[in-house]
């Protein structure tokens, strides 16, 4: 089965150009100005921009916490993703407390498979660590799980910096690539029992327990973990300014790091939090939304070239039954706002239709570097010839708004409800096969596969 889309504005990271592309069953093969082939069924994409699929290296898809159980599993978070214009999503296994990171990893492949509606390998998040877990490690790295990380907030969860460095060094010898969590743990937990003691209940405490310097002293901890053990730490969620200075100052003295970001700290601001509970507990998340102050600096090193990666940390509850749970308690609030649906058109509407950010900008944050950087390259994440035919087609200048009511996000509500979007995902094809087009799912079943990655390749 061959598909020609033809007219579109193809968007690479170098540059964008009028070109047509061609698909063989599961592969782009020619990309080339004027394509012809009478066997090739056409796809006429005039006045809209040709995408490589989106990357989503951040999700929390069918995941128990302590709290409550994630509302979006595999089946309906992938769907919305697909229909977002997101092809993979990357999501993170978690391992149990005193269990194997094998036991996780079958445990996120038995949610995953013949669930998934986009494409998907997992990260796994070790919040164990002792020999026999270290020694786990090259199967996970051969059966293409290259990328872990660690939590340095959340008593349930997080490791101690010996741990942390133990498994840096072990990493580093085999080409794996560590994610950090970036709160400093003992400190979240203090202030969150004097806020409580004093008699703050609300969200605006969950925020006030979690502030900015928690977030940059922990940041600067991982960079020193990182150096010490000689490897490129990947800061998940990053937040704020202050924590963003100290990643700058790493880089200034010649340290390497990925950085990473999500929506809701470019786009939503911690006066959210002075609402009523119904309101403010949406938007419950660690690292708690920031200032505008702190949105406008991440906003700016996302158009520097500072930003390596902008995923969603997609990690959904609903209002009733699981946010609610946290009405007379705040550290009961389970923590994560949805967003796998919403963040390509966001940063098109927020950013390229506002000529902030180029759309190649818009490739490389989305697709390109997340394909890199998590060993999906050149299969993923761009268009050229020889990569999997993972495509969005992005019509420009078609508004609507965003809805609770009409997202596929199985939660109660989204933190972006009611901004306006310029524009609207026409197409999207996963590995040649047309999955949704104007909105409605084409396909029939959910043909995500998993994949096996290799080690980082950098940017
Ligand atoms: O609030 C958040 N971010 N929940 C998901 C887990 C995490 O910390 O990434
Ligand atoms: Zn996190
Ligand atoms: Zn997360």
């Amino acid at each position: 089965m061959k598909t020609l889309i033809k007219n579109g504005l193809l968007v690479q990271t170098e540059f964008c150009m009028h070109a047509d592309l061609l698909i063989d069953d599961e592969r782009i093969v020619v990309i080339a100005p004027h394509i012809k082939d009478d066997r090739a069924e056409i796809y006429d994409a005039e006045g809209c921009m040709v995408f490589p699929g989106f990357i989503d290296a951040h999700t929390h898809l069918d995941m128990d916490t302590p709290a409550c159980h994630t509302a979006d599993d595999f089946s309906s978070g992938s769907r919305a993703a697909l229909m977002g214009g997101v092809t993979t999503v990357l999501d993170f296994a978690t391992q149990e407390k005193k269990g194997s990171l094998k036991a996780a990893l079958a445990a996120w492949h038995d949610l995953a498979k013949e669930k998934a509606w986009c494409d998907y390998g997992f990260h796994m998040a070790i919040t164990d660590w002792n020999k026999a877990i270290a020694a786990e490690l090259p199967k996970l790295i051969e059966e293409g799980v290259s990328s872990f990380k660690v939590y340095m907030a959340y008593k349930q969860l997080r490791l101690s910096d010996t741990a942390i460095y133990e498994l840096s060094r072990r990493l580093r010898l085999m080409g794996g690539l560590l994610m950090f969590h970036c709160e400093n743990g003992d400190l979240v937990e203090s202030l969150a029992q004097e806020l409580f003691a004093e008699g703050r209940r609300a969200p605006e405490a969950h925020a006030a327990s979690r502030p900015a310097y928690a977030e940059a002293e922990a940041v600067v901890r991982a960079l020193v973990i990182a150096e010490a053990a000689g490897t490129v730490p990947y800061i998940v969620h990053l937040s704020s300014e202050r924590a963003l200075e100290a990643a700058r100052a790493a880089r200034f003295r010649g340290q390497k790091v990925w950085l990473e970001t999500c929506p809701q700290y470019l786009f939503l601001e911690e006066a959210m939090y002075q609402q009523e509970f119904a309101q403010a507990a949406k938007y419950v998340c660690s690292p708690p939304l920031r200032s505008s102050a702190d949105k406008n600096a991440l906003w700016q090193a996302m158009l520097h070239g500072e930003m390596d990666v902008v995923s969603t940390d997609h990690c959904s509850f609903n209002m009733a039954g699981q946010k609610s749970k946290g009405l007379k308690d705040f550290r009961r609030i389970p923590n994560g706002l949805p967003g796998v649906e919403h963040r390509p058109l966001l940063l098109y509407s927020y950013g390229v239709s506002q000529g902030k950010l180029s759309p190649s900008q818009l490739a490389m944050l989305a697709a390109e570097n997340p394909a890199r950087i998590f060993g999906l390259y050149p299969r993923k994440g761009v268009l050229r010839a020889e990569a999997d035919a993972d495509i969005v087609i992005i019509e420009p200048d078609a508004p609507y708004t965003i809805e609770a009511a009409s997202q596929w996000q199985n939660v109660d509500y989204t933190p972006y409800e009611g901004m306006e979007l310029t524009a609207r995902i026409r197409a999207v094809w996963l590995r040649g096969e047309l999955m949704a087009e104007e909105g409605r799912l084409l396909a029939k079943r959910p043909g995500g596969q998993y994949l096996a990655r290799g080690p980082s390749a950098g940017v």
